[in-house]
């Protein structure tokens, strides 16, 4: 029975996507990315199960998420990349995160903390190789470099990655930042810095760019069972989506023709029919833009949603079908399973797979099952 208003994660997926991902890719090494919660999936659980699928890093952005994985018992390599100007890094150190450095200002920060502490921090030095975010800009390279090289020789800190990011605009753009990469990786290299690890994939560059694999990929996305891509699915990726997001159905009323539907009434009847109401909203994260747009599944059947999305709630257009108070409505799923996908849903809500699975809110309880295994393919 489902709950009123669930996120099913699927932790078998999570561990297959890893496993599959690993055998196409084939790096030595790979960085799980459970920073948002785990990309709202619960970055605890998915850390667990990436790490069980093979991964052997797990990646986030900030410090309080490393931190989190770490009261949680996880003893992993974890990086995290984007600080607060003010951040404290003495408890990152303390708890054996590495730090990834954006700035000269940033590695003299940490060096700092290590050296109160009496400890050697582990840092990996972010470059900016074209998306114009954060990492060390070409122009302090050398600086950074030098400044690194030193503090590793006075046993301050230990560089043990060069990474950056791609941007996937296109192949060109993906070209010019791997070598804007590679100059930066010689340069690295004329300073006398000698990474243990070279990274600058996530899971689009990781499945289509041989080049950009190097040493460790970071997978996110793909993880998670959903495509980097617009040309291809989750199933064209031999990838299972590990959330399903469901609810059940908290009323159903039968209206006359012309019977105005939720705020605005943007929707009347156009017959008299049957309506099913569903107890989840853009407050948990459904987004209201894909009103008129978006479809969920209620037994075999899919249908539409019509009128507004609302904070707690949406209606349903169920025509003459039968459909009772208590029903399991699955809003997104694995399309293999006959349910719409995140996919589906950003499509009509005019954003990302990204966007709609790490937006569920608080309200939505997560579940976890571990399905049998099986494959996409
Ligand atoms: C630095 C970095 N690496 C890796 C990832 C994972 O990306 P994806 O989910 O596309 O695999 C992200 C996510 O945005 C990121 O910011």
């Amino acid at each position: 029975m489902s709950g009123f208003r669930e996120a099913v994660i699927d932790l078998a997926a999570v561990r297959a996507n890893v496993s599959r991902l690993r055998d196409v890719i084939g790096t030595p090494h790979t960085m799980a990315v459970v920073k948002a919660n785990g990309y709202g999936h619960g970055a605890v659980q998915v850390a667990r199960a990436a790490l069980e699928g093979g991964a052997d890093w797990l990646g986030v952005a900030d410090i309080t998420e490393a931190l989190e994985l770490r009261n949680a018992g996880i003893t992993a390599p974890v990086l995290a990349w984007l600080h607060d100007p003010d951040a404290d890094f003495a408890p990152a150190i303390e708890a054996g995160i590495d730090l990834g450095i954006s700035s000269v200002t940033q590695l003299r920060q940490v060096a700092d903390a290590a050296g109160s502490l009496g400890r050697v921090a582990s840092v990996q030095l972010k470059l900016e190789t074209g998306l114009s975010r954060n990492g060390i800009h070409e122009s302090a390279w050398d600086e950074a470099f030098a400044l690194a090289a030193e503090l590793e020789d006075a046993g301050t800190l230990r560089v043990l990655a060069v990474f950056s990011h791609l941007s996937n605009a296109s192949p060109a753009d993906d070209a010019d930042s791997i070598a804007s990469f590679e100059r930066g990786l010689a340069a690295a290299s004329r300073a006398g810095l000698t990474p243990e690890l070279v990274h600058l994939a996530s899971s689009a560059g990781a499945i289509r760019i041989p080049a950009a694999r190097y040493s460790m990929v970071r997978l996110g996305i793909s993880m998670y069972g959903l495509s980097p891509f617009s040309d291809a699915t989750s199933e064209d990726l031999g990838l299972i989506p590990a959330m399903t997001l469901r609810g059940r159905v908290a009323s159903v009323r039968r209206v006359p023709a012309g019977a105005g539907v939720s705020y605005d009434y943007t929707w009347r009847a156009p017959v008299e029919c049957t309506l099913a109401l569903v107890p989840l909203g853009y407050a948990d994260g459904v987004p209201r833009q894909a009103t008129g747009q978006a479809e969920v599944r209620i037994g075999d059947v899919r249908h539409p949603i019509v009128g507004r999305i609302a904070m707690d709630q949406f209606v349903v257009f169920a025509d003459q079908h039968s459909i009772a108070v208590g029903d399991e409505v699955v809003l997104f799923g694995d399309p293999a399973t006959g349910a719409p996908g995140a996919t589906e849903w950003a499509d009509a809500a005019g954003t990302i797979n990204y966007d709609i699975v790490t937006r569920i809110g608080a309200r939505v309880v997560r579940r976890y099952i571990d399905s049998e295994p099986r494959t996409a393919d």
